[in-house]
């Protein structure tokens, strides 16, 4: 397959998706950019993308082997991946085992207190409107998904949590929290899409508590591809 005819469908924060020679197959291709706040705070992080690529591609082919179906085909290069086209949910699916972040500060509780189940939260997803929080009654009501997709994309998310908490656990790494997002393919299947990194998840190692993720990055508090690079090492010892 070549790419000379590829044409830029959209740039995200840390992403560009750009069209194949096959219309129902996308090409992700991971910039070297972190960003915080939403967006509002912008740096270039050498050797960002590769490494989220090569950590995201091991995670969705664990997912795809784990039979959960995801928009994931393959690694191309070491910054460029293939996924099925999809059309996506305007939801960002916020899956938490342990308390951190947004969840720590709205309800004051303390840092890394373990969820009996886990917490499920929905956001929309709006630059505009800063990602606010939207209940599952507010999803019906703005036409966002169906109750019946709802219902899938709640169960892929639990399937998602559980196979993600035993690969990190093997690797002396506890899954935090972190983000999905979905999408529907041509034929109406809803799959596990967007990007699984330590961009969209928290994790910290399991003995010593240190973050292993953009928190670092949030809050300047030390090298952040240090915290990434032992993440892939880590995976790489488990998988492939
Ligand atoms: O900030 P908060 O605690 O709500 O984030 C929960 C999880 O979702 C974290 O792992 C964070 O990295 C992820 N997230 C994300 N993209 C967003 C918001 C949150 O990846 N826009």
């Amino acid at each position: 397959m070549t790419f000379l005819v590829a044409t830029l469908i959209t740039e995200g924060k840390a992403k560009q998706l750009y069209t194949t020679e096959n219309e129902e197959v996308v090409r992700v291709h991971y910039l070297n950019q972190a960003t915080a706040l939403n967006g509002k705070r912008k740096e270039s992080v050498a050797e960002k993308g590769l490494v989220n690529n090569e950590i995201d591609s091991l995670i969705f082919n664990y997912l795809n082997e784990s039979g959960i179906k995801t928009h994931f085909i393959e690694k191309i290069s070491a910054s460029d991946q293939l996924v099925y086209k999809m059309q996506m949910v305007p939801l960002e699916v916020v899956i938490r085992n342990f308390a951190s972040g947004s969840f720590q500060k709205k309800f004051q509780v303390a840092y890394l207190k373990p969820f009996d189940r886990p917490v499920h939260e929905y956001y929309l997803k709006s630059d505009a409107l800063d990602d606010p929080f939207i209940n599952e009654s507010q999803i019906q009501a703005l036409a966002l998904a169906t109750p019946a997709d709802l219902a899938v994309i709640s169960r892929l998310a639990e399937q998602v949590n559980m196979a993600l908490r035993q690969l990190f656990a093997k690797i002396d790494i506890d899954l935090v929290d972190f983000k999905l997002e979905f999408g529907k393919t041509p034929d109406g299947e809803i799959r596990v899409a967007d990007e699984i990194s330590p961009d969209s998840c928290r994790l910290v190692d399991q003995e010593t508590h240190q973050s292993l993720d953009k928190d670092v990055f949030r809050h300047r508090s030390g090298d952040v591809m240090s915290g990434y690079r032992t993440v892939l090492d880590r995976l790489l010892a488990v998988l492939n």
